[in-house]
């Protein structure tokens, strides 16, 4: 089967930040997850690079929008890299396959009846991309966002008839209750749809940079129509894909603020478009320093690149999936990475992967082989892979996450409980410390190959060494052992 899975694209104006990279990396443990279950994946992601913020930086900068989002996405598509995403294709909106594949549904979206030339009248902030009502407003005329003094525009431009999907959205969501999740957005975009809906506007007439109405080609297309396209134009052009293939995608990952765009605006596009819509959306929220939200405009941003050079991508992917349940906002900060660093990755599950593979090595010269007993610990193990597959089903990243974690603590208390070092002393209990250092470095197989997604350097060093080459979906008690060799520290302490 197909997984198509989609990132937000970002915006190339400002530098990349952690909150860009935690998209990513969600997506990447789904992914990965779904390609170790056999799932044929395509993961999109890119960078957004028309709009009046981009056309207001280059301007400052004295250089093209052209030149300024040529110089950006490279940095993006860094990102990616570092933090180890297994990303398939890499879209920019000014890519000119995606330009012409917006004019033909856009076009096509005209000729059947959905746009019409408007008057529009109000505020608009440039930051959000976002026209805003009297009633959003504060103090006057700021944006409540950004809290900067919008201007009264006035324009004569196109308009999508977004108010005569009303209805079809209502029945949709009827239909698909999961279409949403977590379950409390999917009843805030419904509210939101209830409230009614008024057409909006399609094009601008007061910026360039963008892509060219089709049919009135001094204006260009409203920035959101355009990047909302991208997840259907990539198929289009992307090496190995196809809008046969893998159209509507499974899985599409956006934080809440722009939730609005994509449970109202997109959905009614693709129906006017006459494309099938996204089988579900997943909401998740902010990463906040502080309590408040990281963002470019607050400065308040942690920079993901020192993090990685410092302790590796799987330090950075496990700390931001484990410390915040996927789906609610949640703090960051250094102090609870380097304690989750070394509690969790260096001792919970490094030590104890070191500790056994040293134990077998030096009590059995790294030979391992399953009991003919049964296995100690297999009730703890029992329904683990079913578990952490349903969970992931479900977007539940951290609780997959920490379900794998529960069993790590098991082989802890396992091994403090047995004191294999004890056993070791006296021959008479041979079969027993088979059985023992057979059940830890199995249980090591287990977690290590369910934890690939979210720390995948560390965990095929450890199977590796227990000379696992599988990467499938594990039974713990499957393993016929064989000869396993130490390792160095899966996660080194870091000098402060
Ligand atoms: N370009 C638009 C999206 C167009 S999609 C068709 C945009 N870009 S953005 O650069 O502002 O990125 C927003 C996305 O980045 C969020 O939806 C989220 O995925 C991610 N995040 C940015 N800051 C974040 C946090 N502080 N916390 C969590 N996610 C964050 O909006």
């Amino acid at each position: 089967m197909t997984y198509f899975l989609t990132t937000p694209i970002y915006y190339v104006n400002a530098e990349p930040h952690l909150g860009h990279a935690y998209t990513t990396i969600a997506a990447d443990v789904l992914a990965r997850h779904m390609r170790q279950r056999a799932e044929e994946v395509f993961f999109l992601t890119g960078t957004d690079e028309h709009g009046e913020p981009v056309a207001q930086a280059a301007e400052r900068e004295g250089v093209t929008p052209q030149e300024l989002v040529d110089r950006n996405a490279p940095k993006f598509r860094d990102l990616v890299g570092r933090v180890n995403a297994t990303v398939d294709f890499f879209i920019r909106t000014s890519d000119d396959q995606h330009k012409k594949a917006v004019q033909e549904v856009l076009q096509r979206v005209h000729d059947s009846g959905h746009v019409y030339a408007g008057h529009y009248e109000g505020y608009y902030c440039p930051r959000c991309a976002d026209f805003k009502t009297d009633a959003e407003l504060i103090d006057g005329n700021k944006c409540p966002i950004h809290l900067i003094v919008l201007e009264r525009e006035v324009e004569d431009n196109w308009f999508f008839r977004l108010s005569e999907f009303q209805e079809p959205l209502e029945r949709w969501y009827g239909d698909h209750p999961e279409w949403v999740l977590p379950d409390f957005r999917y009843n805030e975009a419904l509210s939101f749809i209830k409230q009614g809906l008024q057409d909006v506007s399609l094009s601008r007439v007061r910026i360039s940079w963008g892509v060219k109405v089709p049919w009135e080609p001094s204006q260009v297309f409203y920035v959101w129509f355009d990047a909302l396209l991208n997840y259907y134009t990539a198929l289009t052009y992307a090496p190995g894909a196809s809008v046969e293939k893998f159209w509507p995608p499974n899985v599409q990952l956006l934080a809440k603020d722009i939730l609005k765009f994509h449970a109202v605006i997109w959905p009614a596009l693709l129906m006017a478009a006459d494309l099938s819509l996204p089988k579900q959306l997943y909401i998740h929220g902010y990463l906040l320093m502080d309590e408040h939200k990281m963002s470019k405009s607050l400065g308040n941003v942690i920079d993901p690149f020192q993090i990685i050079e410092k302790f590796g991508a799987d330090a950075l992917r496990f700390y931001l999936m484990r410390e915040v349940s996927f789906g609610q906002d949640g703090n960051v900060s250094t102090e609870g990475f380097e304690n989750r660093y070394t509690t969790e990755l260096a001792n919970e599950y490094g030590n104890l992967a070191s500790r056994t593979l040293a134990m077998i090595d030096r009590y059995r010269d790294g030979q391992v082989a399953p009991p003919s007993a049964p296995l100690p610990l297999a009730e703890s193990f029992d329904g683990i892979t079913e578990d952490v597959c349903g969970r992931l089903d479900r977007i539940d990243i951290t609780g997959a996450l920490d379900a794998v974690w529960q069993r790590i603590r098991a082989l802890n208390a396992f091994v403090a409980a047995e004191e294999p070092w004890q056993l070791a002393k006296d021959e008479a209990n041979a079969d027993h410390l088979d059985a023992v250092l057979y059940t830890l470095a199995e249980g090591l197989r287990v977690v290590s190959l369910l934890l690939h997604p979210w720390i995948p350097d560390a965990s095929a060093k450890l199977l590796t060494a227990l000379g696992e080459e599988r990467r499938g979906m594990p039974a713990f008690g499957d393993w016929q052992g064989g000869h396993v060799s130490k390792i160095a520290p899966l996660f080194p302490r870091i000098e402060a």
